[in-house]
């Protein structure tokens, strides 16, 4: 593992129900400040591995079968989720979860729980990030869009003061210019913050702009890991139709 890898998983293998294949074989790592796309088809393992990393398999009854998963150095094999989030690892689930009938200021007060100390400076920070989140923070967040409800989640993520943000697939089902608002901030933290990010999408030409890495899954293992210039849509194009 290079000395500046935050996440390095290794060689990993998971099955759901003790037997479906759902990843082999995956070797992914993430530096330190990196801002890693994770691509791939509908049901290539993107989920997976991010629930493999947030110790999240074993409620589907999945299980990693082999390989190790590793955060800074300590491996996360078999540690309760709880304790990966409490060593900084945050998931952004897709489905947008998050308590509909409480305001936006109880959801992100709820989710500070991870990292009491120093909550309000970051409350603060998340308002300055996402300000419609301010504006609209004593309302239900049933009130909100789809776009807002995704900068909801990702906002409740950041209360717990993570050093990985894991996001799955937060464009899914929103308009163009929610991704567009959804991206920008995702990229202004990476840059300003230094927040290291994986990204979880189908396809967003934007995120192939951005990424300081990029794999690309399929059917359960990696089939490309490049250079953000060389994984380019007409590259992607070749994988996916492969
Ligand atoms: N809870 C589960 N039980 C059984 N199989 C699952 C479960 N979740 C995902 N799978 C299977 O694992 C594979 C990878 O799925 P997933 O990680 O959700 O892919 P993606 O997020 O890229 O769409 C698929 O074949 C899917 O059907
Ligand atoms: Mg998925």
């Amino acid at each position: 593992m290079a000395q500046a890898d935050m996440l390095d998983v290794s060689n990993v293998e998971v099955h759901y129900d003790g037997a479906i294949v759902a990843l082999q074989g995956v070797t992914f790592t993430v530096a330190r400040n990196g801002l890693v796309a994770l691509l791939g088809p509908n049901g290539a393992g993107k989920t997976t591995l991010m629930k493999a990393v947030a110790g999240m398999l074993p409620f589907e009854l999945g299980e990693v079968v082999q390989g190790n998963v590793a955060f800074e150095g300590a491996s996360l094999n078999g540690v309760h989720p709880a304790n990966i989030a409490r060593r900084g690892v945050a998931l952004v689930q897709d489905g947008r979860q998050c308590f509909r009938n409480l305001t936006i200021a109880e959801n992100l007060r709820a989710a500070s729980f991870l990292a009491r100390t120093g909550a309000a400076e970051r409350l603060e920070m998340v308002f300055s990030y996402f300000p419609v989140l301010r504006e609209m923070q004593q309302r239900p967040a049933g009130f909100l869009s789809g776009g807002q409800l995704q900068m909801l989640v990702i906002a409740m993520a950041l209360m717990g003061n993570p050093k990985l943000l894991l996001l799955d697939e937060p464009s899914l089902g929103l308009s163009p210019v929610m991704v567009q608002a959804v991206f920008d901030v995702v990229e202004r933290m990476h840059r300003e913050l230094g927040m290291t990010v994986v990204v979880a999408e189908q396809t967003v030409p934007r995120l192939l702009k951005v990424a300081t890495d990029v794999y690309v899954l399929s059917r359960g293992r990696v089939v490309m890991h490049a250079p953000p210039g060389e994984a380019d849509e007409e590259a992607l194009q070749r994988v996916y139709l492969s």
